[in-house]
């Protein structure tokens, strides 16, 4: 099978997971003519199913992206946004994370799927039916708690008082309307009240800065966090200086919000990706956020649940080997997945 092929029959397998009809319209967006292989291939994927297809393609009217979560060039498109609202599904292959514009869209009841990460991770991380029902687990446990603790042995004691943000499941793929998800992931998160979280967060050697820097720690890094802010971030390496200078450049109080929270459940994930992967293959983490029985901790907005705190900042920490706790129920205790249900076929940690 040539790599065309592959890839069609990939995607139509997951456009099969969203549940995408016959008598259904998909819209492929992207920017400034990039990853037209991948509009090429769910275009063909989703005419073979039998739907309607169609690109959009915007021009580059701002770096966006990562770096500047939120701000997107479709925000300058109007008539681009109104008919992403009457398509079923919308693959975002640019980039609409933390945007008004993706909220607007998946308002209208248009479901959306995140598309960032290279072919070879794609096909390494196919999500499954039994990926999202150990997520929903984890979603109905999480909808109901009040508190969430994480301790870990390099000195992390923090508190998250939870109750007012939903919560947000990722696990590949979407088949409700008005439902996003990101291909590959397998994790799920909220957000604790403004001033609901307090204690201290250690990023220890070998953790994952995911979001900005893709990169192993190479020493540990402190926050000392107060009623929702970081208040102070210290370590004997250069690392904490690094994250420091990062968010200070800024120049925003609201950067130093703590943002989402939750752990991973993807038994397909590496950590050891960042290793072994060729650097046109790294992709943007998601291996890292998805991991089976981390602690996915980051920093700055809220909006994508719903708050207001719309900072560029945002840092994306999965951390390794963390204990975990809604209110009294042990959910992960040292990196190894307690809750049976969770569990992959009876298995707490895969190791790796
Ligand atoms: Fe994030």
């Amino acid at each position: 099978m040539s790599q065309i092929q592959e890839m069609i029959s990939l995607f139509r397998h997951e456009l099969e997971l969203c549940n995408l009809k016959p008598q259904e319209t998909l819209a492929v967006l992207t920017e400034g003519g990039e990853r037209s292989e991948f509009a090429d291939a769910f275009i063909a994927a989703a005419e073979e199913i039998g739907a309607t297809a169609f690109r959009i393609d915007v021009a580059k009217a701002t770096e966006g992206g990562l770096e500047n979560a939120g701000q997107t060039s479709l925000a300058a498109d109007r008539r681009a946004i109104e008919k992403l609202k009457e398509a079923n599904i919308v693959i975002d292959l640019m980039f609409l994370l933390f945007s008004k514009e993706q909220i607007e869209i998946t308002d209208s009841g248009t479901r959306m799927l995140l598309v960032m990460e290279p072919f070879d991770v794609l096909k390494r991380l196919v999500p499954s039916e039994d990926q999202r029902s150990r997520v929903e687990a984890g979603e109905r446990r999480l909808e109901k708690a009040k508190e969430m603790r994480i301790i870990s042995e390099a000195g992390t004691d923090v508190t998250y008082r939870l109750g007012k943000f939903p919560v947000l499941t990722e696990y590949g793929y979407t088949d409700k309307p008005g439902r996003w998800d990101h291909w590959p992931s397998g994790f799920l998160a909220t957000s604790a009240f403004e001033d609901g979280v307090n204690g201290v967060v250690v990023i220890d050697k070998g953790d994952i800065i995911a979001q900005p820097f893709m990169e192993y720690m190479q020493d540990p890094i402190t926050l000392i966090i107060k009623d929702g802010y970081i208040k102070s971030i210290e370590g004997p390496g250069d690392s904490a200086k690094r994250i420091s200078d990062y968010i200070a450049s800024f120049n925003d109080p609201d950067a130093y919000a703590i943002s989402h929270i939750g752990w991973g459940l993807n038994e397909l994930a590496r950590w050891d990706y960042l290793d072994k992967a060729e650097p046109e293959i790294r992709g943007w983490g998601m291996d890292a956020r998805s991991f089976y029985g981390n602690v996915l901790f980051s920093t700055g907005p809220n909006v994508e649940l719903g708050g207001t705190n719309n900072t560029p900042c945002h840092l994306d920490i999965p951390l390794k080997g963390c204990t975990l706790w809604l209110d009294d129920e042990l959910i992960v205790e040292r990196g190894v997945v307690i809750p049976k249900d969770m569990q992959v076929s009876g298995v707490g940690a895969q190791g790796i």
